[in-house]
C-alpha cells in the first residue's frame, strides 16, 4: 500500500517535514515551563524573592508566545501538507478511474468508486494530518516529560510502571477490535450511496411505479444499517476516554499520596511536586494520543486499502501492444474464432465460437433475442471489452494493434444505454469532433434526421440540456446520439438499438441518408425490430451468442426459422 501511495507525498514533501520539526520546538519550548513553575516555587516564593519570580515570570512567557509560534506554523504546514496530499491522491484516483476499460468498472461498481473517491480519500486526509503533527509531538512530549519528570525526582517516576502497561493493554485491545468494525461501516457507507445513487437516477420510474414507499424503507434498511455499524464503531472510540480519565487519575492520586508522604519526610520540594503533576498529565496526554493516531490509522488503513486497490487495478485495455502510427485504413470487420466471458472464472461463454467477415461499407444487420449477446458482439469492435480468445480484425488488423484513440476515432460506437451531458446540443455534439463548425454539427443533424428539430428551437445549436439531456424525448436522444457519432466521420459506424424510439419513418429516413451520403461507412445495426434492418446487405442472426445464420434479408426470410418467427410476430403486430 506505501509503495502505492508514496508518490502522491513527494509533491507536498516540504510541508509535511517541516510540520514535525516546528511541532518538536513546540514541544521543547512548552515542556520548560512546569520546571520554571517549580522554580518559582521552591526558590522565588520560599526566599520571597521578587525580583527572581519576574524575571523566572518573563522568561515563562516568552517560553510561552515561542511555543505558541511553532504550534500555529506546524498547523498551517500540516494543513498545507495533508490538504495538498489530499487533493494529488483524489487526481490521481480520478485519472486512474478514466483509464479504466468497461470491466474494470464492472470490477468495483460505481457507487464504491464514488465512496472511494470521497469518504475514503477524506478519512486518509485527516490521519495523515493527525500523523505529521501528533505522531511527532506526542512521543517527543512523552520523551522528555519523562525525562523532566525523573530529573524532578527518580523515585516518583515508578509509579508510571504501574499505569502505562495498564493504558497500553486496554489501548492495544480496543484497537485491535476496531478494524473489522471500521471496514465494516465503510462497507455499509458503499451499501447506502448504491442505494442512493440508483435512486435518484431512476427517481422518474419510482414515481411512475409508484415504488415510494417501497424506496423508503429500502434506504430505511441501508440507513439503519450503516448507523448501527457506524454506533459499534464509535462505542469503541467512546470507551477510551474513561478509561484513560481512570488511569490518568489514578495515576495522579498515588503521586499525590507518594508525593505528599516525601514532602513530609522532606525528600520532596511542594513546588516540585506541582510541576510532577504537570508532566504527569502531558506524559498520559502523550499516550492518549498515541494511541488515538494509531485508531486514527487503524481506521484509515481500511480506507487507504480501498484507495489503494483503485490505483493498483490493472487497466485491462491499454495501448500496451499498439502501433502509435497506425491508423484504420477502411472499414472492413473480421472475428477469427472469438470468444468472450465477462467472468473469466465462469465457465459459460457469452461469445461462442465466432467467425464472421464484414467488408468495407456493407450495411450489416443484427438481430436476436434479448441476452443473445448482440451488444457484447459488436462491444468488441471498438475493444470497449477484450475478446477472451481469438481475434477481432478492424481494417485488416487486430484491435489491438491500434492506439485507443486511433480505434476509437474511426469505430463510433452510440451504444444501447447513451447519455448525453449537461451543457449546451452544440457541446455534446462536439465531443464527436471538437473543431467542428456550426455548419457542419447541422449537417450531421441533418444525416440523423434531427436537424428540423434542432431549427425550431429558439436557442437553435445553443439551447442548453438539462443533467443527461432530461428535456429531451427518448428518440430526440437517440437521434442527437447518432449525430454526435457521425461527426467522427468514422469508418465504422455501430448503431446498438439506437433508433428503437425513433418512429419507423424517421427510421428508414436515417438509413437512407446513410446510404447516399456515407456510402462508404461500414453500418452495423443491432435492432429488435425487422423494418430496421430490411434494407441491409446482410443480416447476422445470434442465439445464444452462437452465430445461427449470415445471410441476405431476403434467403433469412426463405429459409431461417429464427429469423421468420421475429418476422411473424412483427407482422402480426402491425
Ligand atoms: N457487464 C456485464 N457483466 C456481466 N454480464 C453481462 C454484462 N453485460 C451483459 N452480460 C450478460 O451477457 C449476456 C449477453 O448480453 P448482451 O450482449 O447485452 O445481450 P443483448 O444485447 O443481445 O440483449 C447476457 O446474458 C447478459 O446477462
Ligand atoms: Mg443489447
Amino acid at each position: 500500500m506505501l509503495k502505492t501511495i508514496r508518490p502522491f507525498l513527494s509533491k507536498y514533501k516540504w510541508p509535511s517535514i517541516l510540520s514535525p520539526i516546528a511541532i518538536t520546538c513546540e514541544v521543547l519550548l512548552e515542556i520548560q515551563i512546569p520546571f520554571m513553575m517549580a522554580k518559582i516555587v521552591d526558590i522565588g516564593v520560599a526566599n520571597r524573592d521578587l525580583p527572581y519570580i519576574i524575571n523566572t515570570g518573563w522568561i515563562m512567557i516568552a517560553l510561552a508566545c515561542g511555543s505558541l509560534i511553532c504550534g500555529i506554523l506546524s498547523g498551517i504546514f500540516a494543513a498545507k501538507g495533508a490538504v495538498g496530499f489530499g487533493n494529488e491522491v483524489r487526481v490521481g484516483v480520478f485519472n486512474k478511474i478514466q483509464d479504466f476499460s468497461f470491466s474494470n468498472i464492472d470490477h468495483f461498481s460505481t457507487p464504491s468508486l464514488i465512496t472511494r473517491l470521497t469518504t475514503d480519500i477524506t478519512n486518509i486526509q485527516n490521519s495523515y494530518m493527525m500523523i505529521i503533527r501528533v505522531l511527532v509531538r506526542a512521543p517527543v512530549m512523552l520523551i522528555s516529560a519523562a525525562i523532566m519528570a525523573a530529573t524532578i525526582n527518580g523515585d516518583l517516576v515508578k509509579v508510571f510502571l504501574v499505569s502505562i502497561p495498564v493504558l497500553a493493554i486496554f489501548l492495544g485491545i480496543v484497537m485491535s477490535q476496531s478494524y473489522p468494525r471500521f471496514t465494516k461501516m465503510l462497507k455499509r457507507t458503499d451499501e447506502l450511496n448504491a442505494d442512493v445513487q440508483e435512486n435518484l437516477t431512476g427517481i422518474r420510474v419510482v414515481k411512475a411505479f409508484n415504488r415510494q414507499k417501497f424506496e423508503i424503507k429500502k434506504f430505511h434498511t441501508a440507513n439503519t444499517n450503516l448507523t448501527d455499524a457506524l454506533i459499534k464503531a464509535q462505542n469503541l472510540i467512546i470507551s477510551i476516554m474513561p478509561a484513560m480519565m481512570i488511569v490518568m487519575y489514578g495515576t495522579i492520586l498515588a503521586v499525590l499520596w507518594y508525593g505528599g508522604n516525601m514532602i513530609i519526610g522532606g525528600t520532596l520540594l511542594t513546588g516540585e511536586l506541582i510541576s510532577f503533576l504537570t508532566y504527569c498529565t502531558q506524559i498520559l496526554t502523550s499516550l492518549m494520543m498515541i494511541a488515538q493516531v494509531f485508531m486514527m490509522i487503524v481506521i484509515s488503513s481500511s480506507s487507504l486499502k480501498r484507495v489503494c486497490e483503485v490505483l493498483d487495478e490493472p487497466v485491462e485495455i491499454t495501448n500496451a501492444d499498439a502501433d502509435p502510427k497506425l491508423v484504420v485504413a477502411d472499414g472492413t470487420v473480421a472475428y477469427d474464432d472469438v470468444y468472450f466471458k465477462y467472468d473469466l472464472k465462469g465457465d459459460a461463454d457469452v461469445l461462442d465460437d465466432i467467425d464472421l467477415k464484414i467488408a468495407s461499407g456493407e450495411t450489416i444487420g443484427i438481430i436476436g433475442g434479448t441476452g443473445s449477446a448482440k451488444s457484447t458482439l459488436v462491444q468488441l469492435i471498438p475493444r470497449l471489452y477484450q475478446a477472451t480468445e481469438g481475434t477481432v480484425c478492424v481494417g485488416g488488423h487486430p484491435v489491438q494493434d491500434y492506439t485507443l484513440e486511433h480505434l476509437r476515432d474511426s469505430v463510433s460506437m452510440v451504444l444501447q444505454q447513451n447519455v448525453l451531458f449537461s451543457g449546451s446540443i452544440a457541446d455534446n455534439l462536439r465531443w464527436g469532433d471538437a473543431n467542428a463548425t456550426d455548419a457542419q454539427l447541422m449537417d450531421a443533424c441533418e444525416q440523423a434526421s434531427i436537424a428540423d428539430y434542432i431549427e425550431e428551437l429558439p436557442d437553435g445549436l445553443h439551447t442548453q440540456l438539462g443533467q443527461s439531456g432530461v428535456n429531451l424525448s427518448g428518440g430526440q436522444k437517440q437521434r442527437l446520439c447518432i449525430a454526435r457519432a457521425l461527426l467522427k466521420k468514422p469508418k465504422i459506424i455501430i448503431l446498438d438499438d439506437s433508433t428503437s424510439a425513433v418512429d419507423m419513418a424517421t427510421d428508414k429516413k436515417i438509413r437512407e441518408s446513410f446510404k447516399t451520403h456515407l456510402k462508404d461507412m461500414t453500418t452495423i445495426i443491432v435492432a429488435q425490430r425487422i423494418a430496421t434492418i430490411e434494407d441491409a446487405d446482410k443480416v447476422l442472426v445470434l442465439d445464444n451468442g452462437r452465430i445461427n445464420a449470415f445471410a441476405s434479408p431476403a434467403e433469412l426470410a426463405e429459409s431461417n426459422p429464427i429469423y421468420q418467427d421475429i418476422l411473424n410476430s412483427q407482422k402480426k403486430g402491425v
